[in-house]
């Protein structure tokens, strides 16, 4: 029995991929059954399930899928690689994707245990996000004063995730300890994924918050109305640079002027020891339509010239600390990501989770 006013982003229900159709809200909730990894791939390219965590947790699912309806393993392998190559900011679809093709390879992938163990895969990553959340959203809900106006980007919620949310999950960590957040969500042009998920999860979950234009942000934070800047992350490189939502950088440019705290949320994940720094990061395009049109209604020339990058790279200098399950990381990040990755493979263990607000804002 779950009570969270949110339902399970991502599902295996009857031997398909079940999601809530995040195309169709705020007006709907309702679901997409996937039953073919073809129509996953489309559910994810066409946004109705989004967010790096959610990505991650729809790779492996997706791999569960073409292990139980492909013959061949060389199929199972075709299909996990376009599933890999549909988005390519966020790394926990690569992630999710390479770990349930490892546990089917390893299971024998002739065998019907490959197709089990894959789906088992899943499933692992699937409730390992909504209790990653959790411990990040209570470490970083220790960040934040009583009564915070918080700001966030985009929609790093339960939406984006399995469950529970990341940058939303801090919040929701901060409501739960009675500190009374309130939410200054931005809309974020031109996807609108704050005016339409965000402010649709915090009004299910109770928590105050208030919609701004994304233009607005400058003049709040001059008139001293933010306290601290949370967002979430598709990809942090080993150097602490931060990939988010088109605009987040913007924020953390404006967080810094104005000495406000700048935080990065996110599962260990979605941090990339691989990546070395942000600009090998790979920013994904996306259709020119999503900026010429605003629900369906065409709101520039005809023909005119469009440049729609989804992401932007914050450099680590602007992030103040990047909240993970595994603690609060601050500056110097190579060191304090680095210490983090050997712990989490049980060699070291000296991340120093900070329980005291930063207010240096940098
Ligand atoms: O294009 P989207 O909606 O998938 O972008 C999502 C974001 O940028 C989120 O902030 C990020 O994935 C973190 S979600 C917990």
């Amino acid at each position: 029995v779950t009570t969270d006013p949110i339902p399970p982003t991502i599902e295996w229900r009857r031997g398909r991929v079940r999601l809530v159709d995040q195309r169709r809200l705020p007006g709907r909730l309702c679901f997409v059954e996937c039953a073919s990894v073809g129509e996953l791939r489309d559910a994810i390219v066409t946004l109705a399930v989004r967010g790096a965590p959610a990505l991650g947790a729809a790779g492996a699912f997706g791999v569960a899928l073409a292990a139980s309806t492909l013959s061949t393993p060389r199929a199972v392998a075709s299909a996990a690689a376009r599933l890999r190559a549909a988005r390519p900011t966020a790394v926990n679809l690569a992630w999710g994707v390479d770990r349930a093709l490892a546990a089917y390879r390893a299971a024998g992938p002739e065998s019907a245990e490959g197709a089990a163990a894959a789906l088992a895969e899943a499933h692992a990553i699937a409730a390992a996000d909504v209790s990653a959340n959790r411990a990040l959203g209570a470490h970083g809900a220790a960040l934040l004063p009583d009564g915070a106006r918080v700001l966030t980007h985009c929609n790093a919620g339960a939406l984006a995730c399995v469950g529970y949310g990341t940058a939303l999950g801090v919040v929701r960590a901060a409501a739960e300890a009675g500190k009374h957040p309130h939410v200054w969500v931005g809309e974020t042009r031109p996807v609108l994924q704050g005016a339409r998920l965000t402010a649709w999860e915090l009004g299910r979950l109770g928590i105050a918050h208030t919609l701004v234009a994304d233009t607005v942000v400058a003049s709040l934070m001059a008139d001293g109305e933010v306290d601290a800047v949370v967002v979430g992350a598709d990809r942090i490189a080993a150097n602490g640079d931060v990939a988010n939502k088109i605009g987040t950088y913007q924020l953390a440019v404006l967080a810094r002027h104005h000495k406000v705290p700048f935080y990065v949320a996110a599962p260990w994940s979605t941090v990339d020891p691989a990546t070395p720094r942000g600009a090998a990061i790979v920013i994904e395009a996306r259709p020119a339509s999503e900026v010429t049109t605003i629900a369906g209604t065409r709101v520039a020339p005809a023909g005119v010239a469009v440049r729609n990058p989804a992401f932007d790279v914050t450099p680590a200098g602007l992030v103040t600390a990047i909240v993970t399950d595994r603690g609060v990381a601050r500056r110097p990040y190579p060191r304090s990501l680095s210490s983090r990755s050997l712990s989490g493979l049980g060699r070291k263990s000296t991340p120093q989770v900070e329980k005291r607000p930063n207010a240096g804002g940098g």
